[in-house]
């Protein structure tokens, strides 16, 4: 296929599913290096969205790309729901040795975020012989059966799908614009952890609860830290009544937020299972569920198989990404650069009112944008800055409609950072000075 970014995407537009895209700008991608994108027309963009953060060490990464050029010209493919292969069972100590829990741990091979979430309510139920699963509103956990059913951040996830998959619970999540003005994060921490406990004195029995699945930041809910001390509360209650803690890492994990895995933001904390996905194989289809080894053990095979799971390639693509991350040491790189955005937006925030609130965690940043008199959320506001970012040469997107998405490869350079900042100084300053339009296509944007 060769034309313009227009023709691609009419052409395309005959064969292409509507569900199976969430719309922003018309663009067609040709090529990417570290953080920079260019379609196919020779457009550069910096990269702000590193693939959902799925490509955490940038596009084409030589380590990478080397290492999934010659597996594949080793072994491209052979199922380890048959026979083990050498690069995969390498991957799979690897990742045992950094999972974020002590003692014994085993891993289990998927091919999405979304089935390695199926995959944790089937081992939580195996193992404990429960029924139900609680989850929070604002997840997005993926859109297989079992994860979309845990979700709760769009409807369109869930219209038209019914029935459901049955025994899934959801309370509500302590989003930070929750938090009322005049409330301490005491009153606002235990006003959730009361609505939090409320099914469970009314008519959800916490011993037939099999497990608490969270993510410890939301992603697509709007890079929104749980509080640590409702984080606390929950895991002691469900340590409490026997309920496994899992943890989804598909967005969040991999060094986004300057650690391996954000769970180790909240000290003391120890999952029972994570899943990851995403940036594991720098974006190659690969997930893993990585949980206590009795956790583990609790399902037969093949309760847990998938022909092209723990693929060689894919398993190369880890491995080369973990070496990455490792020796070029992404994960002060994303606490540095991290730091320094946040102080660029803070500073912004002080000069725009229109920016709400601005959270940074490592290069993971959601920046909020609300109408400056009424504090409410601003959605044509947030559109007409994604799309004014984007034809001044980056790539954002927003979430929940006013919330800016935050988050680079993370081996974004300083010098593409500073011009990150200059591009986010001109879209503010006509934002604010009246001078940006909303874009013809406006309705279709967003999620
Ligand atoms: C936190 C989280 N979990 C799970 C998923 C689903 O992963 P996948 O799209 O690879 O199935 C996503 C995807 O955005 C995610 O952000």
């Amino acid at each position: 296929m060769t034309g313009s970014n227009h023709q691609l995407l009419a052409q395309e537009n005959d064969v292409f599913a509507t569900c199976a895209r969430i719309k922003y700008f018309d663009v067609v991608l040709d090529h990417g290096k570290g953080a920079v994108l260019t379609d196919v027309e020779g457009n550069h963009y910096l990269d702000l969205l590193a693939s959902a953060s799925a490509t955490n060490t940038g596009h084409a990464h030589p380590t990478v790309v080397k290492a999934i050029q010659d597996q594949a010209a080793k072994l491209t493919q052979y199922t380890p729901a048959y026979f083990a292969n050498s690069t995969t069972a390498k991957l799979a100590k690897r990742l045992a040795a950094i999972a974020p829990m002590s003692g014994p741990v085993e891993v289990a091979w998927g091919n999405s975020g979304s089935d390695a979430n199926d995959a944790i309510i089937k081992f939580a139920r195996a193992y404990t012989g429960r029924q139900y699963i609680v989850s929070f509103t604002g997840a997005y956990h993926g859109s297989t059966y079992g994860s979309l059913t845990l979700s709760g951040v769009s409807l369109n996830m869930t219209r038209k799908l019914g029935p459901l998959l049955p025994g899934v619970v959801k309370v509500p999540f302590p989003s930070p614009w929750e938090q009322e003005a005049d409330e301490s994060d005491e009153h606002f921490v235990n006003r959730y952890f009361k609505a939090f406990k409320e099914p469970f004195e009314t008519y959800l029995p916490a011993d037939e609860v099999a497990v608490i699945v969270i993510e410890a930041i939301q992603g697509d809910g709007g890079i929104a830290m749980m509080p640590p001390a409702f984080m606390q509360k929950i895991y002691d209650f469900a340590k409490e009544h026997g309920i496994l803690f899992a943890v989804d890492e598909v967005n969040q994990g991999m060094g986004r937020t300057g650690k391996w895995w954000s769970i180790q933001n909240f000290p003391g904390i120890e999952p029972d299972m994570i899943s990851t996905a995403k940036s594991l194989a720098s974006g190659l289809p690969l997930s893993a569920v990585i949980g206590r080894k009795a956790i583990m053990e609790s399902l037969g095979a093949p309760a847990n198989v998938y022909t092209t799971a723990g693929n060689p390639v894919t398993s190369a693509a880890a491995l080369a990404t973990i070496d990455v991350i490792e020796k070029e040491h992404l994960l002060a790189r994303s606490q540095k650069l991290g730091a320094k955005a946040k102080a660029y937006f803070e500073a912004a925030k002080e000069k725009y009112p229109f920016i709400g609130g601005v959270r940074m965690y490592g290069l993971d940043g959601g920046i909020d944008i609300v109408n400056p008199v009424t504090g409410a959320p601003d959605e044509e506001a947030t559109t007409k800055l994604i799309y004014r970012v984007f034809e001044l040469g980056a790539i954002i997107i927003s979430l929940r409609g006013n919330i800016l998405r935050f988050q680079p490869p993370l081996v974004i350079t300083e010098e593409q950072l500073d011009q990150v900042f200059k591009i986010f100084d001109q879209a503010f300053a006509e934002l604010a000075a009246g001078k940006l339009a909303l874009p013809a296509a406006a309705k279709e944007m967003g999620w």
